[in-house]
């Protein structure tokens, strides 16, 4: 046996997905963190100088509440031993059923058909599955950002489904940031990935959702559902996080309820019982969809993944307890709200920003109050520097949101601009949040004004000054749509010649500007004599021939 130590490669398969797959957490600094967790995990008895974890969604909060329904299953009997029906034990799947219809989606008892629920061992293999089931090698499907890390390396592991992020970020300019399903996003993600020569297949939505804490309204699901059904692709609705949510003022609404329980063939929920009921480690989870073909399709292959039997015993027990479910959904949703309740203290105590969170087990924290500079390099400073204090968080460039914003930061400090302001919309809760800002313009204009930049940087700008000067204000409108066209848009473009300020307009639609900024183009294109602006229907703008305008349409 001289030979053993030699080296034989894995298949071609293997490699080319070890390959492929590119972790959020595949940074070297972020990789070594789940083994130092492991070794030495934090407890407020036993080690209490161990790791904090705050980057896996865990509910830590209820083991005393369940522990009696895990310590002793009474329904445990011999046939628990043998292997069970495929796809999940009947009577498991009826009592996953009855949760659906009496804590979830409220509805008649009955509603539910338990024919149509698919048991599997946690929501990452059943998500797998339904990679499987609805798209090829190579296809995509659109997930709104920032969004739960791990979507990527589940999707794009063995399935080899790629992510298309579609942004939810609504900065008003002013530093408050808030989530919403952007239409517009979704149709840029869709337009990206066709122009690549790629098929979208599917948007998947995770509600509440992971890592925003957010719950979607009603409106915004069906505008979403819609979109989806007008293309012909599939909705899966991730709502592991139904039962844990603690606002007072928005309540959970699934994808069922939207449509009136008519899913049809193109929405799928997945859910499961790691968060809900506190037990990432026991691995279970479900799909239920009404779309027959793909439940007999996940039923085939849900060997691979099957939930074991003494699990699936310990949940039925605890499901059918119906005063025990509901008194556990109750204390659970309190401790949660305590939880945040304390946290969001500790931090308008330590002064540092977080937006508002609605469900789940997440707070997205502004930790830019403990960044010398805005880059990536800094964020993974800060994050060395809670790591060595053994704190674990997810660092923001994980949640695959939009980084063109950090770069454009990083540049607006390197060139000494005072101001940068970046609007993805200029309303804040109804409040126009420009118009404040233009009121507040009202002080001493500069001499050393400059003219518009409208569309991109490949417009060259005209300084009154020879010398290149960086403005004091630079403001963007990034894809505002029909608010482009608000007076307040009009009114600062009249008024930026007395300060020294930049405006950078990018929109998908020509349509969408206003006659103001439209004829602002034309007279930067035609100022001097012997110019013009020459506009050919496929959407080309330029200045005379030979200088492209760089406006998309
Ligand atoms: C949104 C979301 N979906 C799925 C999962 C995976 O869940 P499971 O433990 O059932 O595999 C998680 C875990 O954090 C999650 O946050």
């Amino acid at each position: 046996m001289e030979n053993y130590l030699v080296e034989i490669p894995l298949s071609n398969r293997a490699r080319r997905e070890m390959k492929r797959e590119k972790s959020p957490l595949s940074n070297e600094r972020l990789d070594g963190m789940f083994g130092a967790f492991f070794a030495d995990k934090h407890d407020f008895d036993t080690n209490p100088n161990g790791f904090m974890n705050f980057c896996i969604a865990e509910n830590t909060l209820c083991y005393d509440l369940l522990r009696g329904k895990l310590e002793c299953d009474p329904n445990i009997k011999q046939s628990l031993t043998q292997y069970s029906e495929f796809g999940g034990i009947n009577t498991f799947r009826q009592a996953i059923a009855n949760l659906l219809e009496h804590k979830i989606f409220r509805c008649e008892s009955g509603d539910v058909d338990p024919k149509q629920i698919i048991v599997g061992s946690g929501c990452t293999s059943l998500l797998e599955a339904l990679f499987y089931g609805l798209c090829d090698s190579g296809d995509s499907i659109i997930i709104p950002s920032p969004m739960y890390p791990s979507f990527v390396h589940d999707a794009r592991m063995r399935a080899n489904v790629k992510i298309e992020p579609a942004s939810m970020t609504i900065d008003d300019g002013l530093g408050n940031i808030r989530f919403a399903l952007r239409m517009d996003k979704f149709d840029e993600a869709w337009k990206k990935v066709e122009a690549e020569g790629g098929k979208v297949k599917a948007v998947l939505l995770c509600n509440p959702n992971n890592p925003t804490g957010q719950l979607f309204s009603s409106d915004e699901l069906l505008e979403l559902i819609e979109w989806c059904r007008v293309r012909q692709i599939h909705l899966i609705s991730d709502e592991i996080y139904a039962l844990s949510t603690f606002s007072t003022s928005n309540h959970f609404v699934s994808a069922y309820n939207v449509v009136n329980g008519r899913m049809g063939d193109n929405i799928h929920i997945i859910s499961g019982f790691s968060k809900d009921f506190c037990l990432n480690g026991y691995r279970a989870g479900y799909i239920y969809s009404q779309n027959n073909n793909l439940v007999n399709y996940i039923k085939q292959i849900s060997p691979f993944f099957t939930c074991s039997n003494a699990v699936q015993s310990i949940l039925t027990n605890i499901l059918t307890d119906k005063p025990f479910l509901s008194s556990f959904i109750h204390s659970n949703q309190a401790r949660l709200k305590s939880a945040y309740t304390k946290t969001i203290c500790y931090l308008k105590e330590a002064g540092i920003p977080y937006v508002e969170s609605q469900g789940g087990m997440f707070l997205l924290l502004d930790m830019r109050c403990c960044m010398a500079e805005i880059t990536f390099e800094e964020e993974m400073r800060v994050w060395d520097a809670l790591y060595d204090a053994k704190v674990l968080v997810n660092p923001g460039w994980t949640f695959h949101n939009d980084h063109s914003w950090l770069e454009i930061q990083k540049d607006v400090d390197k060139r000494g601009i005072l101001t940068f302001m970046a609007f993805t919309s200029i309303y804040d809760n109804k409040a126009n949040v420009l118009e404040a800002f233009i009121q507040s313009l009202q002080v001493k204009p500069k001499e050393n004004s400059r003219s518009l930049i409208l569309t991109n940087n490949t417009v060259a700008e005209k300084s009154s000054s020879k010398k290149e000067v960086a403005p004091d204000y630079l403001i963007i409108f990034d894809d505002l749509s029909n608010e482009l066209k608000d007076p307040s848009i009009t009114k600062l473009m009249k008024i930026q010649r007395h300060f020294s300020t930049k405006i950078i307009i990018s929109t998908q639609s020509w349509t969408d500007s206003s006659s103001h900024i439209r004829k602002e183009i034309y007279s930067f294109s035609t100022k001097e004599k012997y110019h013009f602006l020459y506009t050919i229907r496929n959407g080309d703008y330029r200045k005379d021939f030979n200088l492209q305008l760089e406006i998309k349409i």
